[in-house]
Protein backbone atom coordinates (compact mmCIF):
# COMPACT_ATOMS: atom_id res chain seq x y z
CA UNK A 1 0.00 0.00 0.00
CA UNK A 2 1.47 3.74 -0.64
CA UNK A 3 -0.30 6.79 0.92
CA UNK A 4 0.75 10.16 -0.62
CA UNK A 5 2.84 12.35 2.48
CA UNK A 6 2.38 9.09 5.13
CA UNK A 7 4.94 6.57 6.52
CA UNK A 8 3.61 3.63 5.78
CA UNK A 9 4.45 0.51 7.42
CA UNK A 10 2.59 -2.13 5.65
CA UNK A 11 2.55 -6.14 6.74
CA UNK A 12 1.37 -9.37 5.36
CA UNK A 13 -0.09 -10.40 9.01
CA UNK A 14 0.59 -9.08 12.28
CA UNK A 15 -1.48 -9.85 16.02
CA UNK A 16 -2.64 -5.96 15.92
CA UNK A 17 -1.41 -2.82 14.66
CA UNK A 18 -1.73 -0.57 17.95
CA UNK A 19 0.72 -2.71 19.01
CA UNK A 20 2.95 -2.10 16.09
CA UNK A 21 2.42 1.48 15.99
CA UNK A 22 3.22 1.69 19.17
CA UNK A 23 6.45 -0.22 18.53
CA UNK A 24 7.21 2.54 15.87
CA UNK A 25 6.65 5.64 18.41
CA UNK A 26 9.25 4.33 20.69
CA UNK A 27 11.17 4.01 18.02
CA UNK A 28 11.21 7.38 17.08
CA UNK A 29 8.26 7.28 14.39
CA UNK A 30 5.84 9.76 16.69
CA UNK A 31 3.71 11.46 13.85
CA UNK A 32 2.73 11.20 9.95
CA UNK A 33 2.83 7.50 9.97
CA UNK A 34 0.80 4.61 9.60
CA UNK A 35 0.72 0.98 10.43
CA UNK A 36 -1.10 -1.23 8.41
CA UNK A 37 -1.74 -4.71 8.10
CA UNK A 38 -3.82 -7.21 5.54
CA UNK A 39 -4.47 -9.39 8.96
CA UNK A 40 -4.63 -9.44 12.22
CA UNK A 41 -4.39 -12.53 14.35
CA UNK A 42 -5.30 -10.63 17.54
CA UNK A 43 -7.14 -7.60 16.28
CA UNK A 44 -8.34 -5.06 19.50
CA UNK A 45 -11.64 -3.45 19.80
CA UNK A 46 -13.35 -0.91 22.47
CA UNK A 47 -13.47 -2.19 25.92
CA UNK A 48 -11.44 -5.04 25.52
CA UNK A 49 -13.64 -6.44 22.72
CA UNK A 50 -11.32 -8.00 19.71
CA UNK A 51 -11.61 -6.84 16.02
CA UNK A 52 -12.77 -9.41 13.56
CA UNK A 53 -9.65 -8.93 10.40
CA UNK A 54 -10.50 -11.10 7.61
CA UNK A 55 -7.07 -11.45 5.75
CA UNK A 56 -7.11 -9.05 2.91
CA UNK A 57 -11.11 -8.16 3.18
CA UNK A 58 -10.73 -4.93 5.20
CA UNK A 59 -8.50 -1.94 6.26
CA UNK A 60 -7.04 -2.48 9.30
CA UNK A 61 -4.60 0.45 9.98
CA UNK A 62 -3.38 2.62 13.24
CA UNK A 63 -2.38 6.10 12.64
CA UNK A 64 0.51 8.06 14.25
CA UNK A 65 -0.78 11.12 15.01
CA UNK A 66 0.63 14.19 16.97
CA UNK A 67 -2.11 16.99 16.71
CA UNK A 68 -1.34 20.04 18.48
CA UNK A 69 -4.01 20.04 20.72
CA UNK A 70 -4.81 20.13 24.38
CA UNK A 71 -4.61 15.91 25.66
CA UNK A 72 -7.90 16.68 26.89
CA UNK A 73 -9.76 17.47 23.61
CA UNK A 74 -8.93 13.56 22.48
CA UNK A 75 -12.72 12.71 23.26
CA UNK A 76 -13.51 15.15 20.12
CA UNK A 77 -10.52 13.33 18.12
CA UNK A 78 -12.11 10.39 18.71
CA UNK A 79 -15.43 12.66 16.87
CA UNK A 80 -13.32 13.89 14.55
CA UNK A 81 -12.05 10.17 13.30
CA UNK A 82 -15.83 9.06 12.84
CA UNK A 83 -16.19 12.41 10.78
CA UNK A 84 -13.52 10.99 8.91
CA UNK A 85 -13.91 7.55 8.09
CA UNK A 86 -17.75 8.91 6.85
CA UNK A 87 -16.32 11.01 4.75
CA UNK A 88 -13.83 8.68 3.21
CA UNK A 89 -16.16 6.08 3.01
CA UNK A 90 -18.72 8.37 1.12
CA UNK A 91 -16.21 9.42 -1.15
CA UNK A 92 -15.06 5.88 -2.21
CA UNK A 93 -18.08 4.02 -2.32
CA UNK A 94 -21.23 6.40 -2.39
CA UNK A 95 -22.49 4.78 0.88
CA UNK A 96 -23.95 7.44 3.59
CA UNK A 97 -23.10 6.12 6.75
CA UNK A 98 -24.32 7.58 10.22
CA UNK A 99 -22.18 7.53 12.91
CA UNK A 100 -23.15 6.19 16.36
CA UNK A 101 -21.61 8.17 19.16
CA UNK A 102 -18.83 8.10 19.91
CA UNK A 103 -17.55 6.66 16.80
CA UNK A 104 -19.01 3.56 15.57
CA UNK A 105 -19.42 3.97 12.02
CA UNK A 106 -22.67 2.79 10.54
CA UNK A 107 -24.74 1.66 7.87
CA UNK A 108 -28.33 1.43 8.83
CA UNK A 109 -28.29 -0.76 12.02
CA UNK A 110 -24.78 -2.17 11.31
CA UNK A 111 -21.84 -1.54 12.23
CA UNK A 112 -18.90 -0.84 9.26
CA UNK A 113 -16.11 0.35 10.91
CA UNK A 114 -14.78 1.21 14.06
CA UNK A 115 -11.98 3.35 15.79
CA UNK A 116 -9.87 2.67 18.55
CA UNK A 117 -8.05 6.02 20.09
CA UNK A 118 -4.86 5.55 22.23
CA UNK A 119 -2.27 7.63 23.79
CA UNK A 120 1.42 6.31 23.34
CA UNK A 121 4.01 8.68 24.77
CA UNK A 122 3.12 12.16 23.27
CA UNK A 123 1.55 10.83 20.05
CA UNK A 124 -1.68 9.62 19.64
CA UNK A 125 -2.84 5.96 17.66
CA UNK A 126 -5.86 6.00 15.53
CA UNK A 127 -7.02 2.57 15.00
CA UNK A 128 -9.16 2.20 12.24
CA UNK A 129 -10.69 -0.75 11.15
CA UNK A 130 -13.38 -0.98 7.81
CA UNK A 131 -15.40 -3.96 6.68
CA UNK A 132 -14.45 -3.34 2.73
CA UNK A 133 -14.84 -6.37 0.78
CA UNK A 134 -16.25 -8.99 3.16
CA UNK A 135 -18.68 -10.88 1.68
CA UNK A 136 -20.12 -12.11 4.64
CA UNK A 137 -19.64 -12.01 8.33
CA UNK A 138 -19.57 -14.55 10.20
CA UNK A 139 -22.73 -16.22 12.31
CA UNK A 140 -21.78 -14.48 15.44
CA UNK A 141 -21.37 -10.88 14.05
CA UNK A 142 -23.65 -10.82 11.33
CA UNK A 143 -27.18 -9.30 12.99
CA UNK A 144 -24.58 -6.19 13.87
CA UNK A 145 -21.89 -5.93 11.52
CA UNK A 146 -21.70 -5.52 7.29
CA UNK A 147 -19.33 -4.73 4.49
CA UNK A 148 -18.95 -2.00 2.06
CA UNK A 149 -19.06 -5.11 -0.14
CA UNK A 150 -22.43 -6.53 1.90
CA UNK A 151 -23.98 -2.86 1.31
CA UNK A 152 -23.24 -1.85 -2.15
CA UNK A 153 -23.20 -5.52 -3.98
CA UNK A 154 -19.44 -4.18 -5.45
CA UNK A 155 -15.79 -4.99 -4.51
CA UNK A 156 -13.72 -1.66 -3.32
CA UNK A 157 -9.94 -0.40 -3.99
CA UNK A 158 -8.79 -0.97 -0.81
CA UNK A 159 -5.74 1.42 -1.43
CA UNK A 160 -7.91 4.10 -3.23
CA UNK A 161 -9.87 3.91 0.19
CA UNK A 162 -6.66 3.98 2.45
CA UNK A 163 -5.28 6.72 0.33
CA UNK A 164 -8.77 9.01 0.71
CA UNK A 165 -8.86 7.75 4.82
CA UNK A 166 -5.71 9.34 4.98
CA UNK A 167 -6.36 12.71 3.14
CA UNK A 168 -9.72 13.19 5.67
CA UNK A 169 -7.94 11.99 8.82
CA UNK A 170 -5.16 14.82 7.92
CA UNK A 171 -8.70 17.10 7.34
CA UNK A 172 -10.61 17.14 10.01
CA UNK A 173 -7.35 16.97 12.33
CA UNK A 174 -6.32 20.30 11.14
CA UNK A 175 -9.69 21.68 11.48
CA UNK A 176 -9.51 20.39 14.89
CA UNK A 177 -6.36 22.48 15.09
CA UNK A 178 -7.01 25.46 12.84
CA UNK A 179 -10.49 26.29 14.21
CA UNK A 180 -11.18 24.53 17.67
CA UNK A 181 -13.63 21.93 18.30
CA UNK A 182 -17.05 24.06 17.48
CA UNK A 183 -16.91 22.76 13.83
CA UNK A 184 -16.20 19.26 15.06
CA UNK A 185 -19.01 19.11 17.50
CA UNK A 186 -21.33 21.15 15.29
CA UNK A 187 -20.73 18.44 12.02
CA UNK A 188 -21.08 15.48 14.40
CA UNK A 189 -24.27 16.80 15.66
CA UNK A 190 -25.21 17.19 11.68
CA UNK A 191 -23.98 13.77 10.54
CA UNK A 192 -24.52 11.48 13.26
CA UNK A 193 -28.68 10.39 13.65
CA UNK A 194 -27.72 9.27 17.45
CA UNK A 195 -27.04 12.96 18.87
CA UNK A 196 -30.34 14.33 19.62
CA UNK A 197 -33.81 12.56 19.59
CA UNK A 198 -32.87 8.58 19.94
CA UNK A 199 -34.51 6.27 22.19
CA UNK A 200 -31.38 4.87 23.57
CA UNK A 201 -30.04 2.33 26.46
CA UNK A 202 -26.34 3.24 27.96
CA UNK A 203 -24.22 1.04 30.38
CA UNK A 204 -23.14 3.95 32.33
CA UNK A 205 -20.82 3.80 35.51
CA UNK A 206 -24.42 4.14 37.74
CA UNK A 207 -25.63 1.68 36.10
CA UNK A 208 -27.64 0.41 32.71
CA UNK A 209 -29.59 3.98 31.81
CA UNK A 210 -32.31 4.18 28.93
CA UNK A 211 -33.41 7.73 27.63
CA UNK A 212 -33.47 10.10 24.65
CA UNK A 213 -30.27 11.96 23.51
CA UNK A 214 -30.02 15.22 23.93
CA UNK A 215 -26.93 16.56 21.96
CA UNK A 216 -23.36 16.91 22.90
CA UNK A 217 -21.64 19.08 25.72
CA UNK A 218 -18.43 21.19 24.85
CA UNK A 219 -15.92 17.95 25.31
CA UNK A 220 -18.36 16.01 23.24
CA UNK A 221 -20.06 13.98 25.55
CA UNK A 222 -23.53 12.65 25.08
CA UNK A 223 -26.53 14.01 27.16
CA UNK A 224 -29.22 11.71 28.13
CA UNK A 225 -32.53 12.69 28.35
CA UNK A 226 -33.31 9.60 31.34
CA UNK A 227 -37.36 8.62 31.13
CA UNK A 228 -38.15 10.32 34.76
CA UNK A 229 -36.27 13.53 33.24
CA UNK A 230 -33.19 13.73 34.59
CA UNK A 231 -30.35 14.83 32.25
CA UNK A 232 -27.34 12.69 32.69
CA UNK A 233 -24.07 13.02 30.68
CA UNK A 234 -22.98 10.09 29.32
CA UNK A 235 -19.04 10.01 28.94
CA UNK A 236 -17.64 6.73 28.43
CA UNK A 237 -18.96 3.02 26.93
CA UNK A 238 -21.67 3.44 23.56
CA UNK A 239 -25.45 3.36 23.17
CA UNK A 240 -27.53 1.45 21.72
CA UNK A 241 -30.91 1.77 19.83
CA UNK A 242 -34.36 0.85 21.93
C1 LIG B 1 -14.16 -0.75 17.90
O1 LIG B 1 -14.31 -1.60 18.78
O2 LIG B 1 -15.12 -0.25 17.32
C2 LIG B 1 -12.77 -0.32 17.51
C3 LIG B 1 -12.19 -1.22 16.45
C4 LIG B 1 -10.82 -0.80 16.00
C5 LIG B 1 -10.21 -1.80 15.06
C6 LIG B 1 -8.92 -1.32 14.48
S1 LIG B 1 -8.32 -2.37 13.19
C7 LIG B 1 -6.82 -1.48 13.17
C8 LIG B 1 -6.46 -1.21 14.61
N1 LIG B 1 -5.75 -2.37 15.15
C9 LIG B 1 -6.45 -2.97 16.10
O3 LIG B 1 -6.08 -3.98 16.73
N2 LIG B 1 -7.61 -2.33 16.31
C10 LIG B 1 -7.76 -1.18 15.44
Amino acid sequence: MTVPGWQVYWQAQTSSTMEDAAKLIDCGVVRDALAGAEEQTAGQGRHGRSWHSEPGAGLYVSFILQPRIDLAEVPIITLALGLAVQEAILRVSDIACDLRWPNDVMIGARKVAGILVRLHGASLIAGIGINVNHAAMPAELSAMATSLRMAAGRVFDRNELLARLAQTVRAFVELLEADGKEPILRLFAQQSSYVRGRRVAVDHESGALRGTTDGLDPSGFLWLREEHGKRTLVRAGGVRPI
